[in-house]
């Protein structure tokens, strides 16, 4: 099985579970070369012997709260190639939702630092590296909280609202042919450990959807040929059709 020095691969956050962890585990099936990066080693990796994906999927330990780490994560990978950044890394925050007024100073700065800071850092430490091997292509796994109110989760919303916008900015600074950005928003909720987290213990789980379903999707994106899925923000349905979702652009 291939492991050595591989075509310029995609460099995935989220990486130790739920739908990061299904769709590096889908990339690698399909021969994408994946570096996968969270605080936690997906378990299968512990033994690659044991894993049929490890020849094409690795993992790296990555704080995303950390801007620091983030920086120094980024400057170790000056002798990898990139073709594409996946983000799906996530800090829902404390428990259930609860009111804007009940959010501690802890609370904020961490999900803020993580799923907002720690994304716009390595988007924009490691665009150089997208740019050279054009066009390289971004995907977001977005949400709905990221574009419409969502009482009681104000944190997990500001976090996500604002690397959606920082991504809608870096996609308006290049052109297509060097820069494809896709955000993707699930109109359904997805069986995760972080949702499983978030509910009570005996919630039936019937009727959230499997995260193979965006596995599927991004594969889609990554495998397509140059103009065959346009860049820009989808709303992905429960089948895995993406929907064009018609951002704001001006006023
Ligand atoms: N599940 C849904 O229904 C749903 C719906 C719409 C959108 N989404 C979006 O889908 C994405 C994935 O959600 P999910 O439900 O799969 O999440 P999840 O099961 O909670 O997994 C979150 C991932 O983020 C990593 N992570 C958390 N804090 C981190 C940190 N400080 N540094 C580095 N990595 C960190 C975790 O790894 P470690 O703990 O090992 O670091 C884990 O791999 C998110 O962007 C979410 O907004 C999910």
């Amino acid at each position: 099985m291939p492991n050595a020095e591989p075509s310029p691969g995609v460099l995935l956050t989220g990486a130790s579970q739920g739908i990061g962890k299904a769709i590096s585990f889908a990339l690698a099936r399909s021969k994408h070369f994946v570096v996968g990066v969270s605080r936690t080693e997906p378990k299968e990796l512990a033994d690659p012997a044991q894993c049929a994906e490890s020849g094409y999927l690795s993992w790296k330990p990555l704080d995303l709260s950390n801007g620091a780490s983030v920086a120094q994560f980024a400057a170790s990978l000056e002798a990898t190639a990139i073709r594409a950044l996946v983000l799906c890394a996530v800090d829902y925050g404390e428990g259930g939702r609860h009111p804007a007024v009940t959010i501690s100073v802890q609370e904020w700065q961490r999900i803020i630092a993580t799923n907002c800071i720690g994304h716009c850092l390595l988007v924009s430490l490691l665009l150089p590296k997208l740019l050279r091997n054009p066009p390289g292509i971004i995907v977001n796994v977005s949400s709905d909280v990221a574009v419409l109110p969502s009482p009681g989760r104000a944190a997990y919303a500001a976090s996500k609202a604002g690397l959606h916008a920082m991504l809608r900015a870096v996609a308006e600074e290049h052109s297509a042919e060097c820069l494809r950005v896709y955000q993707l928003i699930p109109t359904f909720q997805l069986v995760t450990q972080g949702m499983r987290r978030r509910r009570p213990p005996n919630f039936d789980f019937s009727s959230y959807g499997d995260p193979a379903i965006i596995a599927e999707v991004v594969q889609r994106i990554l495998s397509s040929s140059e103009n065959a899925i346009a860049p820009g923000a989808y709303l992905v349905r429960r089948d895995g059709a993406l929907e064009v979702f018609p951002e704001i652009t001006n006023i």
